[in-house]
């Protein structure tokens, strides 16, 4: 499936981290990424464009969490995870990572840096906002609305005390 012009100016225009990866080609490479993506984690587009976006974990090992990527890639269905990245200059942040399938293996992928003092309310809401954007993209492309409930917010809420609980 082509980006539509709306889709790819709409991407690039919207002000939290995303990313467009496209998991039917080789290595599922990335072949958008907007200005809150490079501000996050200081690679531009022209750096990450062609690459899969395992690059920014720097090397840190975490199986788990990338076969459960892998198996939502699979099975063409949405998921949240938490992952060790780092941004270009080599430091490590908590990354907890949206993916959403947008339709014939397109993935838009939303990069949420938990803050030093992780709060629930604050990601419900990033999570809310991602869900708007993740419907009007769909919608855009596919002709269609994701199928995103309250389920969805609470396993966000989940993954967060999970990763509270860790003490990280
Ligand atoms: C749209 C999209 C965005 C992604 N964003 C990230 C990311 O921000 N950080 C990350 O570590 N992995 C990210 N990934 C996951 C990796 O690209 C890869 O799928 C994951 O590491 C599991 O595959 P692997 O075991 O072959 O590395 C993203 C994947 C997709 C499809």
């Amino acid at each position: 499936m082509s980006i539509t012009r709306k889709s790819h100016a709409f991407i690039l225009s919207v002000r939290i981290p995303l990313t467009l990866a496209d998991t039917r080609q080789p290595d599922a490479p990335l072949v958008l990424a907007n200005p809150a993506f490079e501000e996050l984690t200081g690679y531009p587009l022209e750096e990450v464009e062609g690459h899969n976006c395992r690059f920014l974990q720097g090397g840190i090992p975490q199986p788990e969490a990338r076969s459960e990527i892998r198996a939502a890639i699979e099975e063409e269905r949405e998921v949240q995870v938490m992952l060790k990245n780092r941004h270009r200059d080599g430091t490590v942040f908590d990354n907890l990572l949206f993916m959403y399938p947008l339709g014939e293996g397109l993935f838009l992928g939303s990069q949420f840096r938990m803050p030093a003092t992780a709060r629930i309310d604050s990601t419900i809401a990033r999570h809310q906002e991602i869900v708007g954007v993740a419907n009007a993209l769909a919608e855009e492309m596919a002709g269609q609305r994701l199928k995103i409930n309250r389920t969805s917010s609470d396993a966000v809420a989940q993954t967060v005390r999970a990763w509270m609980a860790k003490g990280y």
